[in-house]
This record gives C-alpha cells, structure tokens and sequence, in this order.
C-alpha cells in the first residue's frame, strides 16, 4: 500500500557527519552510469550539504541490475520500481528510463513523498508534461523538489555563457544559432532500438538532441521561444529489428526482421523570441564525423560568444566594443577557479570533461533541497520545451508553417492567454 504523501525525513547514512540524502535510481545503462558518477563524485569534491547515499538502484532484469549496482557503488538493487519508490532510504527517485515511462515514475514518487530528478525530455507528450509539473507544484507544497535534467547548462563554459549574456557583455541579443550533430545513426543496418520507436521515445532527434538545444536556448535567451517554422525527415525508414533488450544507443545487432523507424532522424526549425532575437536549430543523427557537436552561437550588439560541446573547456567571445584594429573572437579557457563549478575541480588548465556535467547537477540539486530552494531547470522548463517540440512537430506537419508556442507558466501548468503572433520567419 502507498504511504501517504509526507516530505522526505532524514534517516541514518554514513555522511561523514552530514545528514545522508538517499538516492534510488530507476535506468542502469547509459545515463544510470553517467548519474551513477555524478551522485558518487559530488560530496567528494564539493563540500555538500547533505551527503549523497546510493541507496539502491532499479531496472528489470535482476542479474544485469545486481552486477551494475555492484560495479557502481550501490547498496542494493530493486527489479520494480513501485519497490524503490517506497523505500525508506530512498529521498530521492532518479528518473534514468526512455520518456515512455518519465510521467507515470514520476508522478508516483512525488505522491510517495519522494524528491525526484528526471532525465530529459521530461516526458513524451505536453499532457504528459503538464500532469508531472501538476504533480510536483502539489509536491513542492510538501516540500519536496524536482528537477529536468538538462546537463548542459552545467557545464562550466555555457554557465559562464550564461552568467555573461545577463551581466549585458552581448548587450542587446540578435541572433541565436544552434546545432546539435550526431552520426551514429548514419548506418542504415543499425537496428531499431527503443530511441527509434515513437511509443518509447517521444520523438527522434527532435527530442533527444532538440530538447537538450531548445533548453540551453531558453537558458541562454533568459525567455521562451513564442513560435517555430521547421521540417522533419527520417532518412531510412526500416531497420532490423534488435537480437535482444538494447540500450538506445549501443548496436546490439540486427536480430530477425525489419520493422519501421517512427520517428524523425532530423529537426531543422527557425524560432524566436519576443524580445526579438531570433534564431536556427538543427538536431541530427545522420551528420557523419560529428560525434556530440552542440554548436551555439550568439550575437548581440555589444558582442558575440561560440561554444562547441566538443571542445568544451572553451568559450570563444568577442567584444564588439573594441577598437576594430585589434578586436576578434579569443579563446577564455573555462578552467579558472572564479568560473562556474571550477572552485572544487583542478588548477587552471586542466579541463573537465562530460560526466562533470552531471556531478555538477547533482551539486546544485542537493543544495537546492537542502535550503529548501527551487531548482532549476523545473518541470515547469520541462514543460516549456515540451511544448517546443510538439509545435515543432505540428509546424513541420504542416509544411513549415509558423506555430506559437504557449509560454508556461513557472509557478502553475499553464498560462491560459494567447502568445503575441509575429510575422512569418
Ligand atoms: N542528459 C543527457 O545527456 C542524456 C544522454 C542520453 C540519454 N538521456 C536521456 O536519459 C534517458 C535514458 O536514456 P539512456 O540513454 O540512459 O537509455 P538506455 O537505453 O541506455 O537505458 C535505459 C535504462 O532504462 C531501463 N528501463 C527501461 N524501462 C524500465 C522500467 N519500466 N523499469 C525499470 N527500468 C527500465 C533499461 O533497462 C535501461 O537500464 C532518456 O530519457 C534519454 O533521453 C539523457
């Protein structure tokens, strides 16, 4: 039976002194690893708190659990995760499946009394979406928090990015421009696992790599996109069917038959804002020879900045301010003590790398829960690019024409005025 909802209560760990925060995590491949690292490394390097515990971790089939949790640290393993919702020494869910089943694990461990942190897209649907920002807005009445995890604004050079836009280096913003490039699709024989298929994904590219720019966009912008005209494609449209359970992005190989691919393996989209910038996105898995390349730039008045994922320790920047003699785009190398999240890492130069990405997250969330502040990125910002993606979809159905996107609002689920309607772009 469900225990009444109540806010997460301290219970015994071995913090080194700190009161434990229990963490129960639901997924144990690619992202169970990466979170895996994050929760073990945070309160090694980052004075924390509250003390992460790794409590226990959930996937289906027993043995692959079992081996997991032992090579990652985990206290014990759980094969439903109804069970790891309801323990004791869990305050925590962490949300590490495909979207299909983000809401449904969601909604149950905030209604547990659990604090929750969901891997993006937040889910695969906007009513979906709604109904977990619903729940956590009920939750957080209780106390308890949850968060989207879009780890790419924590990776120092786009929090710097960040931090410099709202400091007015840029002044006012013009144009955004972002890319998210992927090849690891471009064999037609790799076979259809559980990111090609719509019922589990959501989407393709769109949600996977769109969502991830959509956020960092909004992130960046400081406000919503109000609208987007965009296209989709799937370039092959059958695979063979995977040998066994695979993880969305290893090639398990091909096993008997084809079935068809049913979402998109591109999303380009033109978007903007109501502040006036406007901007491009690109999402694809077919762009050979770019492995992770998550491209953004942005101009304003006073200046531009450029970061690339794959050389992130940099943040290009130009002052526009300076004399055009000597002016021109230069390298800060995000290393330094006084940058985002360096103060605990190494001496300058020595750069971090993608899973920092996700001990970072785990920082910010245990401070947020101990000073009882809400995190960010929200559910409600979930929600936002949610919306992102399905007017995407909507506008690349119906030749490209430009849909407005409702704006969320941060405290309830929904804003029930109309967006301003802007011209074409
Ligand atoms: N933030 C990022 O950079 C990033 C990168 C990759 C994936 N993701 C997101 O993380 C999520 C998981 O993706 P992944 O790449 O780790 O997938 P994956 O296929 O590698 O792992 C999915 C895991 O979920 C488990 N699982 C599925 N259904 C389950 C259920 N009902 N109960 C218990 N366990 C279940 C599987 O057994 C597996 O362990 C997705 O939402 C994806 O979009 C985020």
């Amino acid at each position: 039976m469900t225990k009444p909802p109540q806010p997460p209560q301290p219970h015994q760990g071995d913090g080194g002194g700190k009161p434990p925060l229990g963490v129960g995590m639901v997924g144990y491949a690619f992202m169970g690893a990466a979170h895996s690292q994050g929760w073990r490394t945070a309160g090694r390097v980052f004075d924390l708190p509250l003390s992460p515990v790794l409590a226990a971790v959930c996937g289906r089939d027993g043995d692959a659990v079992r081996a997991m949790a032992g090579r990652h640290g985990w206290a014990a393993a759980e094969t439903d995760w109804h069970a790891l919702i309801t323990r004791d020494d869990v305050d925590l869910v962490d949300i590490c499946t495909p979207g299909d089943s983000h809401a449904e694990i969601a909604i149950a461990a905030l209604a547990a009394g659990k604090h929750v942190l969901c891997e993006k897209p937040l889910a695969n649907t906007v009513e979906e979406a709604e109904a977990m920002v619903q729940a956590a807005a009920a939750a957080r009445e209780r106390g308890q928090l949850a968060m989207v995890g879009f780890n790419y604004r924590r990776v120092p050079a786009t929090a710097l990015a960040r931090k410099m836009v709202a400091e007015g280096r840029l002044g006012a913003l013009r144009h955004l421009r972002v890319t998210y490039l992927q090849d690891w699709l471009v064999d037609p024989e790799f076979p259809l696992t559980w990111r090609l298929r719509k019922e589990a994904a959501g989407s393709g590219a769109l949600g996977d790599l769109g969502a991830h720019i959509v956020d960092l966009a909004q992130y960046l912008v400081g406000e919503p996109v109000a609208g987007v005209s965009a296209l989709t494609e799937t370039f092959v449209r059958e695979r063979p069917l995977p040998a066994g359970a695979s993880s969305g992005l290893a090639d398990a190989g091909g096993g008997d038959g084809r079935g068809p691919v049913t979402v998109d393996d591109a999303a380009l989209f033109t978007g903007r804002f109501a502040s006036g910038v406007i901007a491009s996105f690109e999402a694809t898995r077919f762009a050979t020879g770019r492995k992770n390349a998550l491209r953004i730039e942005l101009n304003g008045e006073r200046g531009s900045l450029a970061f690339d994922l794959e050389r992130l320790n940099e943040l290009s920047y130009h002052d526009h301010t300076e004399p055009g003699a000597h002016a021109g785009f230069r390298r800060i190398l995000v290393t330094e003590p006084d940058h985002p999240y360096l103060e605990a890492w190494w001496p300058p130069g020595h750069g971090l790398g993608y899973e920092h990405t996700f001990v970072h997250q785990a920082r910010d969330l245990v401070h947020a829960i101990a000073s009882g502040t809400a995190p960010e990125p929200s559910f409600a910002d979930g929600l936002q690019v949610q919306r992102v993606l399905a007017a995407v979809e909507e506008s690349a159905a119906k030749n490209s024409v430009y849909t407005p996107v409702l704006p969320v609002d941060p405290i309830g689920p929904v804003t029930p005025t109309a967006p301003t309607t802007p011209t074409t772009v």
